[in-house]
């Protein structure tokens, strides 16, 4: 976005509980951690800043860090709070793969309309679980599944991350928390390539990828 100063915030400072192999920021893909695809993924941004797991350091000149907290939106309250851009992105380093086009579609949306996240549609057919059983089909078109980077004007994310602390709210990402706020957030093609690896067999998914992500050309 020429002219408009962009922070990368990468929340690294989940415990990786469902992986079960320690805090996932630090888990190795293609030989790299997933905290260093992160870092090479966002490697354009104006500031890189990380929320680290205690008793972890990050020895990477020009990135700031910051510690996380107990949950995911205490850990990007910190960052937001340490943020000095106008636009702030907000990634997960759980999601190593970094589609740029993508990230410029958001940016794009972000500068138009001050929030924006992206989304891919649902691939598979989606119902309800009922004890057990095949309850009533959700009509997967009118669902998307959110990834991030998530994009919006820096004071319009501190604003709300300050509100929802003050009356004790928990959000999974930060669009809902913006969203809850009454501030509308547009939904920006995502990429498929840039799924959150969550558990031990979304790492095999990852070695794969790994290997073509880094031949050339590119495939981004
Ligand atoms: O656990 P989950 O995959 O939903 O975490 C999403 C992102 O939030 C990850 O990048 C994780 O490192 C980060 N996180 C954090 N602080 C926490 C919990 C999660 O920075 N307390």
């Amino acid at each position: 976005m020429p002219g408009v100063k962009v922070s990368v915030l990468l929340p690294a400072a989940g415990s990786g509980e469902r992986i079960g192999r320690g805090p996932k920021a630090f888990l190795e893909v293609g030989g790299k951690t997933l905290l260093d695809w992160a870092l090479e993924g966002f490697a354009w941004a104006d500031e890189l800043v990380v929320a680290l797991p205690p008793g972890r350091n990050l020895d990477v000149p020009g990135i700031k860090t910051v510690w996380g907290g107990k949950t995911r939106q205490q850990s990007v309250f910190n960052l937001v709070q340490a943020a000095t851009g106008e636009v702030v992105l907000v990634h997960d380093v759980a999601r190593p793969f970094v589609v740029r086009a993508a990230v410029e579609r958001l940016l794009d949306a972000v500068r138009g309309s001050g929030a924006a996240t992206l989304a891919v549609p649902v691939p598979d057919t989606l119902v309800q679980e009922a004890s057990g059983e095949y309850g009533a089909v959700i009509p997967r078109e009118h669902y998307r599944l959110v990834q991030t980077p998530q994009g919006f004007r820096r004071e319009l994310l501190w604003n709300a991350h300050q509100k929802a602390l003050a009356e004790g709210l928990e959000f999974t990402d930060d669009a809902q928390l913006v969203r809850w706020q009454g501030y509308p957030v547009a939904l920006v093609e995502g990429d498929r390539r840039m799924f959150k690896i969550t558990y031990p067999e979304d790492l095999l998914l990852a070695e794969g990828l790994a290997q073509v992500w880094s031949s050339s050309p590119r495939p981004r």
